[in-house]
């Protein structure tokens, strides 16, 4: 077995600056990576705005051809179910982003330089946080109800979210922070400079040239947006704020973030760049007099963003010298921490912040993350959608009597699930003991069993499991032939079967155990002292003591069905949201259990989630 490990990629906005330069990467560093690593990494779809390629054996941008669309392409991707696949967003698009949850929760992991899902509004962010299972609370994971609520989901999470370049493009800013929060440290503080263009347009304003020329400057140099009021405005800086603000767990909006628009009032609604450049010239006093006043006083211009104490605001500042900030030239970015543990002397992070091959690295370096957290994809039951369509799908439900089984097996005959009973196949092959006696129907199976301090109980109980045995036999024999999609409606007692039968019921199908919530427990439990209705056994019956026998065989029961089970569905998952057929089908497709199992390393972003989203 070779222990090489596939790494496939899926690259959106592949012919960008970003998407092109992290092609040319991968390309050169592959044969490399292979040797040392032991990873394969392959491009295996790719597109831009117009066009599209897939290909398992791997694309390239000349392979661009087919008509682009986002639903196409996720779709295509799913289809695909390559196991360890990475989906790679190096686009600014907003209709890209809103199809993360959904590929988050098709156990494809996501990396990506695009800040726009990070800084979208709360419901949108905590959707996204919920579907990568990776919410963790506004303080180090274990503390707040919030981080309780999720741990198991987050136990559970198959896809990782990495945007490290989100914020100071390749430099550690994300990565540092969490390490920092993760270790126990407490953040006191944040300033920083986040936008390479306003570092480059204050690091040259030494008073020369009058700023509207920096500013032309900086946009002939390619620093700027088209539009440098796309720069000025602080909107940029003003969502890398936030996504700081919300890694440390604050809950804040965009619009909470008080940001200083450096774009003169007159200037903002100009036609055209060039107007808007008329109308800057005419302010060039204005920035004068506040750095000549600045200068002065030995001081700079510095447009930095601060988060403290919960309040988030963008200024321009005055600076000294002896501010960590006064040394920065070009178009650097700066992060200072000021944290418990780095209070007299900040953590500073300083370096380029934008940049093609920085950026690209920094994107790179998150795919690595991912596949290195990550192992070979193991495929449960097989491909869930696959053998659903092909009608090859069996599921089988396990649990108490009473807790839904045949009701949702019923509901699945809907969507065209053929629907195997195993009490009525059972009850079928008691039927002449149940003649001998004068009565049929299940109910006499039950009066036919007795209870357990009955003298024929021990007998009628081995018989009964005997003919479930055979019953289950005759099933799997009968199983793979069809052609059709089948549930199969066990008893209650099947986990007393012997285990290979289990083992068996596993082989052949997908084993879902609908949970017994506590306060049903409790409620079967008083039904079962007002009316003891007969009961497979098997040896929990202990001490002739009906009660706190039945209360033992429900607890091994429940462990039993954990035990045998693929997944367990909560039963409020299922009561509480009315499902329909559709929808319970889609909650099992969903499970990340019937999918390419990637094993995620359990904290991958810290998010702050206001309860109210998660309520809605
Ligand atoms: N440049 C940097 O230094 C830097 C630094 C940090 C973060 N980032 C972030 O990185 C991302 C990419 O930046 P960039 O400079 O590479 O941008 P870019 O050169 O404008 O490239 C954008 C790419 O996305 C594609 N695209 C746009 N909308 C799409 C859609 N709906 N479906 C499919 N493809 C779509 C474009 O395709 P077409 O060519 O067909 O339109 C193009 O290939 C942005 O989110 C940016 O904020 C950039």
């Amino acid at each position: 077995l070779s222990e090489t490990k596939s790494l496939n990629l899926f690259i959106i906005g592949a012919t960008g600056l970003i998407g092109s330069t992290l092609i040319k990467q991968i390309e050169k560093e592959k044969d490399r990576i292979r040797k040392d690593q032991k990873l394969n990494i392959k491009i295996v779809g790719l597109a831009n705005s117009k066009k599209m390629a897939f290909n398992e054996e791997g694309v390239t941008l000349k392979n661009l051809k087919e008509e682009s669309s986002i639903e196409n392409f996720v779709k295509n991707m799913r289809e695909l179910n390559i196991p360890n696949s990475i989906f790679v967003d190096c686009t600014a698009s907003e209709e890209v982003l809103k199809k993360y949850p959904e590929i988050l929760k098709a156990s494809i992991s996501i990396s990506t330089p695009n800040k726009k899902a990070n800084s979208s509004n709360l419901h949108q962010y905590t959707k996204l946080a919920l579907a990568a299972s990776i919410v963790i609370g506004p303080t180090p994971p274990g503390t707040g109800v919030i981080s309780l609520a999720f741990s198991e989901a987050a136990s559970k999470s198959t896809s990782q979210f990495l945007y490290e370049t989100n914020v100071g493009a390749g430099l550690p800013v994300l990565s540092t922070l969490n390490d920092l929060l993760h270790s126990g440290d407490k953040i006191e503080k944040i300033e920083a400079v986040l936008s390479g263009t306003l570092s480059y347009i204050f690091n040259s304003y030494d008073g020369s040239i009058p700023f509207s020329e920096v500013v032309k400057k900086a946009k002939v140099k390619g620093y700027t947006e088209p539009d440098p009021r796309d720069d000025l405005n602080g909107i940029d800086v003003a969502r890398k704020l936030l996504i700081l603000a919300r890694e440390t767990g604050q809950m804040l909006e965009l619009k909470d973030i008080d940001t200083e628009n450096l774009v003169p009032e007159k200037a903002r609604s100009s036609k055209s760049v060039e107007e808007f450049f008329t109308k800057l010239k005419k302010e060039d006093t204005y920035f004068e007099s506040i750095r000549d006043k600045a200068a002065k006083n030995n001081k700079k211009l510095c447009y930095i963003a601060t988060l403290e104490k919960n309040k988030a605001y963008i200024r321009l500042e005055s600076i000294g010298q002896n501010h960590p900030f006064y040394s920065l030239s070009g178009s650097d970015n700066i992060v200072s921490f000021t944290t418990n543990r780095y209070k007299n002397t900040p953590l500073v992070i300083k370096g380029p912040g934008a940049g093609a091959e920085v950026t690209a690295a920094g994107v790179f370096a998150d795919i690595l993350r991912i596949s290195n957290t990550s192992f070979d994809g193991k495929i449960a039951h097989g491909d869930f959608i696959k053998k659903l369509k092909k009608k090859k799908l069996i599921i089988s439900l396990i649990g108490m009597s009473n807790i839904g089984k045949t009701f949702w097996s019923k509901k699945l005959t809907k969507l065209g699930f053929k629907h195997i009973s195993c009490d009525n196949i059972i009850k079928e092959k008691l039927g002449p003991k149940l003649k001998e006696r004068g009565s049929q129907g299940i109910e006499d199976v039950a009066k036919w069993l007795g209870q357990p301090h009955e003298k024929q109980f021990k007998k009628n109980e081995a018989q009964y499991l005997k003919l479930e045995k055979e019953t289950m036999n005759e099933i799997f024999q009968n199983i793979s032939a069809e052609n059709q999609n089948i549930v199969i409606d066990t008893t209650g007692s099947i986990v007393h079967i012997e285990s290979n039968i289990l083992e068996d019921l596993k082989k052949h199908s997908l084993v879902i155990y609908l949970e017994t919530p506590e306060e049903m427990k409790k409620e079967m439990y008083e039904n079962f002292i007002a009316h003891p209705k007969p009961l497979i056994w098997k040896d929990n019956y202990k001490d002739n003591d009906l009660a706190k026998s039945y209360l033992e065989l429900l607890e091994n029961r429940s462990t039993l069905y954990k035990e045998h089970a693929d997944l367990t569905i909560p039963f409020h998952q299922i009561a509480e949201n009315n499902l329909n057929e559709t929808e319970f089908l889609n909650l099992i497709e969903e499970n990340p259990s019937t999918k390419p199992m990637i094993h995620a390393r359990k904290v991958t972003i810290r998010i702050a989630v206001n309860i109210i989203y998660l309520t809605q």
